[in-house]
């Protein structure tokens, strides 16, 4: 067809692979927002180019798995262990993901990550052109090359060094921070120079957009206009594009038989109590431990809802051969079986606790049944959960506790209640609060935020984004 061809280049592939026998794998849908959002556009003629999560060393299992995948549509990247182990586990999640939602480092491995950074960071850079050398293969003139987040932005400038005439925009699915943070990162002119190579350079909210401005303007001494960021006449476009979610898949994923008979399970088997959910990936950004105290909180002070309410709370594993990742499931299980035990009794307890994922219909059949939903991200690029669950609850009519400190604060935030995660007689007298909202002020709150979500989808994030990246492309033609 006539349709422009995109490639969409991640490091997380929308499936990750298993391997079942030398030339055999299994593919299952990855974890996390990124991976949703992108399955939630449609009508695009898109290719994806990423990472399946696995290290492949063999050549038949190479080229298995290519097979495979290209029946998504899926091209591989193969990293080897020790570039997963520097690139992956090391710069990207032990450095730049802290650093982009303002956490520190715990003091014990300050110096550790100090004095590995320089290998971190080249290795950063070889996978980067490892992520190029597969998009060159696959290139075609007028293809948009449309590069996914934190681990990929050395990308852009790999790109035009090779073909200044390639189509290239930039999108963070993260926060960038305050420039005062970012300037404390060793790499941060060599990461911001590469960035602006892109064309288009996208962000969630108007924030993070400002925020990457002003890294450009203090750190580089590069001009900040309303455009974008200038270099010698040269624009890079820069603007916030806010992400949403398919919203029709999960309205019509509750009328499946299947998840109807999932919801009367439930229904039935929390009879009498009042369910509250939290769903994560098992994250630092994430705030469980935050939540969990809360919840206690809540318990001590509301001895009257003992027995009549109940957390469930999803935990994704996630980025499991990262050791600060490894810390926070013991923390977290320790805290639970603490509250447990304070709080159970013969026949209940207070938190369950999952250290899982769930198949999209039992997650949907959770966001139905579920009165109240508890986001307390410390920091969130979006939070897509929290939109997920107003898709869902078009019958229930749930409330949304929501951390001021997500992305999706400032799109829900008139329709949810809006907590500081780090107070937790705030996010306390905020769970009795929505544990007793009267029908009418959910309704209204629920109206609200389902109208935002129904209306902002992931179709319309993606479309608006390759149009003004086509546009932007088209303007720089006209003034050179
Ligand atoms: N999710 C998942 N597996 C699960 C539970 C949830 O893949 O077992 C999905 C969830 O539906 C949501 C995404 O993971 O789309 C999480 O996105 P969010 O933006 O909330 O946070 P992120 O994980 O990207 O930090
Ligand atoms: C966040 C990141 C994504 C990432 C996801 C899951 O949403 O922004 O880029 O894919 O977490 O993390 P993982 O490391 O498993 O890809």
């Amino acid at each position: 067809g006539m349709k422009q061809r995109l490639l969409v280049v991640a490091n997380r592939l929308p499936v990750s692979a298993n391997r079942r026998g030398e030339d055999h794998w299994s593919l299952e849908i990855s974890a996390g927002g990124l991976v949703s959002a992108l399955l939630g556009v449609k009508d695009v003629d898109a290719k994806w180019i990423g990472w399946a999560g696995v290290n492949v060393p063999d050549e038949i299992g190479q080229r298995a798995l290519t097979r495979a995948l290209a029946e998504k549509r899926c091209i591989p990247v193969f990293l080897d262990e020790e570039i997963v182990h520097q690139y992956y586990n090391g710069y990207c999640n032990n450095i730049l993901w802290p650093l982009f939602h303002y956490l520190g480092l715990p003091q014990e491995d300050r110096l550790a990550t100090t004095r590995n950074f320089e290998s971190q960071f080249n290795a950063y850079k070889r996978a980067n052109q490892m992520f190029a050398d597969v998009v060159y293969q696959h290139y075609q003139e007028g293809d948009v090359i449309w590069c996914h987040d934190y681990h990929l932005m050395f990308l852009p400038k790999c790109l035009k060094d090779h073909n200044i005439n390639m189509k290239v925009g930039w999108f963070l699915h993260t926060p960038f921070p305050s420039s005062e943070i970012y300037r404390t990162l060793p790499s941060r002119s060599e990461l911001l120079r590469s960035v602006l190579c892109a064309d288009l350079v996208g962000f969630h909210t108007y924030d993070y957009a400002r925020h990457f401005v002003s890294a450009c303007t203090r750190i580089l001494g590069l001009e900040g206009t309303p455009e974008g960021v200038e270099d010698q006449g040269r624009l890079t476009r820069v603007a916030a594009f806010p992400i949403g979610i398919d919203s029709e898949r999960f309205k019509r994923a509750l009328e499946i038989t299947a998840v109807k008979r999932h919801i009367n399970e439930l229904t039935h088997r929390f009879a009498g109590r009042k369910v509250m959910l939290g769903v994560d990936r098992l994250d630092m950004i994430k705030g469980i431990p935050q939540k969990i105290l809360a919840f206690e909180k809540f318990l001590e002070e509301n001895p009257d809802w003992n027995d009549k309410v109940v957390l469930l709370q999803i935990a994704v594993p996630t980025r499991t051969d990262v050791p600060e990742y490894q810390k926070l499931t013991s923390q977290v299980h320790e805290i639970v079986g603490r509250i447990n035990g304070r709080f159970g009794t013969l026949t209940a307890v207070p938190i369950h606790h999952l250290d899982r994922s769930l198949d999209f219909h039992a997650l949907c059949a959770l966001y139905a049944v579920t009165d109240v939903a508890l986001v307390t991200s410390l920091r969130d690029g979006m939070n897509l959960v929290s939109y997920e669950y107003v898709a869902c609850q078009g019958s229930k009519k749930g409330v949304l506790i929501l951390s001021e400190f997500a992305g999706a604060a400032q799109s829900l935030g008139a329709g949810a209640i809006l907590v500081n995660p780090w107070n937790i007689t705030e996010v306390a007298d905020s769970i009795r609060h929505a544990l007793t909202m009267l029908p009418d002020e959910r309704e209204k709150r629920h109206r609200h935020n389902y109208a935002h979500v129904t209306t902002h989808t992931a179709q319309d994030w993606a479309e608006t984004f390759v149009c003004e990246l086509n546009e932007t492309v088209a303007e720089a033609q006209l003034r050179t």
